[in-house]
């Protein structure tokens, strides 16, 4: 857990935008992802590309993990995209976010190009990661596969947007309960990213919410994926930042029961504790998956700061 950098809170950043991108270096989330993508009308796209270059170049964006979302495989723009970034400003960059990521091949085909471009421009091989978006059915239903397509993934992001419009969801307020629906529509979708994520180790992360001047319901959709255990959520609004941030870390109250569990623990395991295999903390009976489970809780809260 010790490696564990946060992605509580991930800001979308129009490429297109250089009032934006100024500004977005001075908010407090903890990585911002600079759209070539739909936030970019057609016609912007090449001058995105440029502003983005310039402005990672220029620095100022802290300890932010900087990622560049560039366009899907099926259009004209992707290979453009990850050349001009990567091989301009690759040096200042954390990762390239891919959208709709139908299928393993999809992240290889990107492996491929980011090692190439690594190549010929002195950079380290496998420096710039890779963020697979799922936001299609077929993409779901190769998740498990796209998890372990290359070594550069790090998170594995659901893209309600999208994926309401994949699957003719009679819907139009993305991530959030309906009340013609008894439960939560999203769970068995985020549970599946979840679990590839889990499997193969890196983080998952929730999409927007694009109501957002509705803060109280952004939280709302944020609580259900954060209880769940994703790391993280999309915000689209600098409103949404501190919401964010607070809902996928632990409570401080949380924080420090973890804390103590693992001192706890540790101390009824040692050769002066007694080489227990389980010990009571207060009310509470601890034992080594109590340990596993603290160790989550306390990692997310030592990588949030707390
Ligand atoms: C994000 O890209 C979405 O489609 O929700
Ligand atoms: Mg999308």
């Amino acid at each position: 857990m010790a490696e564990l950098r946060s992605r509580r809170s991930n800001l979308a950043v129009p490429g297109s935008n250089p009032r934006f991108l100024e500004k977005a270096k001075g908010l407090p989330a903890d990585q911002v992802f600079l759209d070539l993508e739909d936030a970019c009308a057609p016609l912007a796209k090449p001058g995105a590309r440029k502003n983005i270059v310039a402005a990672l170049n220029e620095g100022g964006w802290g300890d932010k993990i900087r990622t560049v979302r560039v366009n899907d495989w099926t259009t004209e723009w992707t290979f453009q995209d990850v050349l001009e970034v990567v091989g301009g400003a690759g040096a200042n960059l954390d990762a390239i976010m891919l959208p709709k990521v139908q299928d393993a091949a999809q992240v290889k085909a990107l492996d491929m190009l980011l090692t190439q471009i690594e190549k010929a421009n002195g950079l380290e091989v496998g420096k710039i990661g890779i963020e697979a978006q799922i936001e299609t059915a077929q993409g779901l239903i190769n998740v498990n596969d796209i998890a372990f397509a290359s070594d550069r993934i790090e998170t594995i992001i659901f893209g309600p947007a999208d994926f309401m419009a994949s699957i003719n969801m009679k819907s139009l307020v993305v991530g959030a309960l309906h009340p013609d629906y008894p439960g939560d529509p999203f769970h068995y979708i985020l549970m599946q990213i979840l679990m590839a994520a889990r499997a193969r180790g890196v983080q998952a992360i929730d999409g927007p919410f694009l109501q957002v001047r509705d803060v109280p319901a952004f939280e709302e959709v944020a609580k259900r994926s954060a209880m769940l255990g994703f790391d993280g959520k999309w915000v689209l609004h600098p409103g949404q930042i501190d919401a964010a941030n607070e809902i996928y870390a632990p409570s401080q109250e949380d924080y420090d029961h973890a804390e103590l569990i693992l001192d706890a623990y540790d101390w009824a395991t040692s050769e002066a504790g007694g080489k227990k295999g389980s010990a009571m903390l207060g009310d509470e009976m601890i034992d080594e998956a109590s340990r596993k489970m603290a160790l989550v809780i306390a990692g997310k809260g030592r990588a949030a700061g707390l």
